[in-house]
């Protein structure tokens, strides 16, 4: 028998292969059949800054009858959508997954500015969630602000994140960091204790015929597994968190990268999407099924042996291997 047990932000999990954010959580059906099939804990989908915000400019309407301010004010924020849920029904939402399941429950929260939402911090704690992710996804577009400024605005929703709760703090990032291991150390220093690598950065799409910049949600393939992979294993035992790797989890081998990285969970959400929830229970039982045939005895064992301070070679992560891995290629008319 093989120990599958890992340890992420503090908690004790059975085995390393978690369920992020995605419509799944929005059913507590679905969160029980995710336990069901094995996973070790669930990030339940995400509570955006702008659905807080959205709220909170209702309630001045509501208080201030006959404002113009209102309809400006709103037509600054994005049609969200199905994620117009209230944060209140969120939280509730929360506390009902909490109460069907007895794997750990992480909340979710997403945005990009300090300010007044982030006291839904604290709500996702008193809602009983067992540690709170924090995915910031901003995307400058305002060529006056330098990387120093945007890095520094990170920084500090972190700490006033850190300051608003106890429980442990992951951070989820998008790849695009001209210095993401001096970003990853400031993140640490503001409180996070861990950090999920990495946000998918969505892209849309042109309709020809309708000349419409339109959404165009693709669901990952286990090619996508390589860049949180490589920035992992460069992070690993550098800075001093926890790793969380998302994008591209779909079969047993890629779970067992991620751990060998240095991860010490690997979500997933596309694989479950797309093959459904017993997806789970195949990924894990496949897990075993290599580790006993490879002779490892527990995922600790694991953990961080392909990571860059543990290979052989390991200029393999950096530049030297760009030249080698293009002078690599054989496949030629
Ligand atoms: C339909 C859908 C909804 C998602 N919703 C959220 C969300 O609310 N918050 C979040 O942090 N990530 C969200 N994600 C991102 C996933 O949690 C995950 O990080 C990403 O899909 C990469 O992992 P994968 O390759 O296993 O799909 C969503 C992904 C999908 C496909």
């Amino acid at each position: 028998m093989v120990d599958l047990k890992t340890t992420y932000l503090g908690l004790k999990l059975k085995n390393p292969l978690v369920a992020s954010p995605s419509p799944l959580s929005e059913k507590v059906e679905n969160v029980k059949r995710l336990e069901e099939a094995g996973v070790s804990a669930v990030v339940m989908y995400s509570l955006f800054e702008e659905q807080i915000l959205h709220e909170s400019l209702e309630l001045d309407h509501f208080l201030n009858q006959g404002t113009e301010t209102y309809a400006e004010a709103l037509s600054y924020l994005p049609d969200t959508g199905k994620y117009s849920l209230t944060p209140e029904k969120y939280l509730d939402h929360l506390r009902a997954i909490k109460r069907s399941v007895s794997i750990p429950v992480i909340g979710s929260l997403n945005g990009v500015s300090t300010g007044g939402w982030i006291k839904y911090a604290k709500k996702i704690e008193e809602a009983g969630a067992d540690a709170l992710e924090l995915n910031i996804y901003f995307l400058p577009t305002n060529a006056g602000v330098i990387s120093a400024e945007l890095e520094d605005s990170y920084v500090t929703l972190v700490q006033d994140v850190r300051l608003q709760v106890k429980i442990p703090l992951a951070i989820k990032l998008s790849p695009f960091f001209t210095a993401l291991p001096n970003l990853a150390k400031r993140l640490v220093e503001a409180g996070a204790n861990g950090l999920v690598l990495f946000n998918r950065f969505y892209q849309p799409d042109f309709d020809l015929e309708q000349l419409e910049v339109v959404p165009n949600l693709v669901l990952s393939t286990s090619r996508e597994l390589r860049l949180p992979m490589r920035w992992i294993a460069m992070l690993y035992g550098r800075v001093q968190a926890d790793f969380a790797l998302t994008s591209g989890v779909h079969t047993a081998e890629d779970a067992l990268k991620a751990v060998m990285a240095g991860a010490s969970v690997a979500m997933t959400t596309s694989a479950l999407l797309k093959n459904g929830i017993s997806k789970a229970s195949e990924i894990l039982k496949d897990m075993e099924t290599w580790m006993e045939e490879h002779e490892y005895v527990s995922i600790q064992q694991m953990k961080g042996s392909m990571s860059q301070k543990a290979v052989a070679e390991p200029a393999a992560f950096e530049r030297a291997n760009y030249m080698k891995e293009l002078s690599s290629y054989k496949d030629m008319p």
